[in-house]
């Protein structure tokens, strides 16, 4: 039987969500997750944090259709998506960004935010008026002409987050977004993470060690630990968490960017 077609706008109403139900994931050895439920509705910045290995990354891969759960399924807006490809939830309105870049290094700054614009459809004029908006909204127009390769880090993470905007998503996951970002660039960053939720309407997991950043937008934050939630919760919630401050305490050392 043909699997039925959600309706592509579906995902776009207002409130709508994405949800990881009772997620499970294990690599050789290792539960990467262990049984971990996370919503995100449009409209809000939902903060996924936790130790170096605690699972993060692996959820925005289970979310975004790039590895699939052992249990538990995935869903968009009460629909189970947890068998569609990356590209399909792309269609839907998934975005990410990936925390080991994946910009086309070759290519012009400009040129990746177009062509990732490119890839919803959109004709060759709207997605050069999309690259102006999002090169200046993420404060990457003087570096338009240049190589993407030529980028430092803490650019090319944003050009990250331009060419995810580029497809115009109703969710968009970013997965350390602001690492190698300078500290004092950090607050304009969090405008635009804002940004993008109440202008855009768009609904925005949020991985990153800066505390600083994850508490400052964040409406509600998620805590993994081991592969499993520990905590979750307002920000001011979480900044009281014991347990929370248990976990991250080496880590904390290690980033020293916890405020
Ligand atoms: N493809 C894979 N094969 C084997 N193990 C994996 C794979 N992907 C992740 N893991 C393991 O799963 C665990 C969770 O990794 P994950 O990358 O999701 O953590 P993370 O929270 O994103 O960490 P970080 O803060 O360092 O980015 C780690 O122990 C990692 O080594
Ligand atoms: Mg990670």
């Amino acid at each position: 039987m043909a699997e039925a077609e959600t309706d592509p706008h579906e995902a776009r109403r207002p409130g709508a969500s994405l949800r990881a139900a009772s997620v499970s994931r294990a690599f050789a050895g290792v539960q990467a997750l262990r049984d971990v439920t996370l919503e995100v509705h449009r409209g809000e910045v939902v903060g996924l944090i936790g130790p170096n290995g605690a699972g993060k990354s692996t959820l925005v891969n289970i979310l975004t259709g790039f590895d699939f759960p052992d249990e538990g399924s995935v869903e968009l807006e009460g629909h189970d998506v947890t068998s569609w490809s990356a590209h399909r939830r792309g269609r839907h309105g998934l975005a990410r960004t990936f925390q080991h870049g994946r910009s086309f290094r070759g290519l012009t700054v400009r040129e990746n935010v177009e062509v990732a614009a490119l890839g919803t459809g959109t004709g060759a004029r709207t997605a050069k008026r999309r690259a102006d908006v999002l090169l200046e909204r993420l404060r990457l127009t003087n570096y338009a002409h240049l190589p993407a390769a030529s980028l430092a880090h803490g650019d090319e993470r944003r050009l990250g987050v331009a060419r995810a905007l580029a497809t115009e998503p109703a969710f968009v996951l970013l997965d350390e977004p602001a690492a190698g970002l300078p500290e004092a660039e950090v607050p304009d960053f969090a405008a635009v993470v804002r940004s993008v939720r109440d202008t855009d309407d768009v609904g925005v997991l949020l991985i990153d060690h800066n505390m600083a950043l994850v508490m400052d937008v964040c409406n509600r934050i998620h805590v993994l630990d081991h592969g499993a939630t520990l905590a979750q919760g307002e920000p001011k919630e979480i900044r009281a968490n014991v347990d929370v401050a248990a976990a991250y305490l080496g880590e904390t050392a290690v980033h020293g960017n916890v405020t």
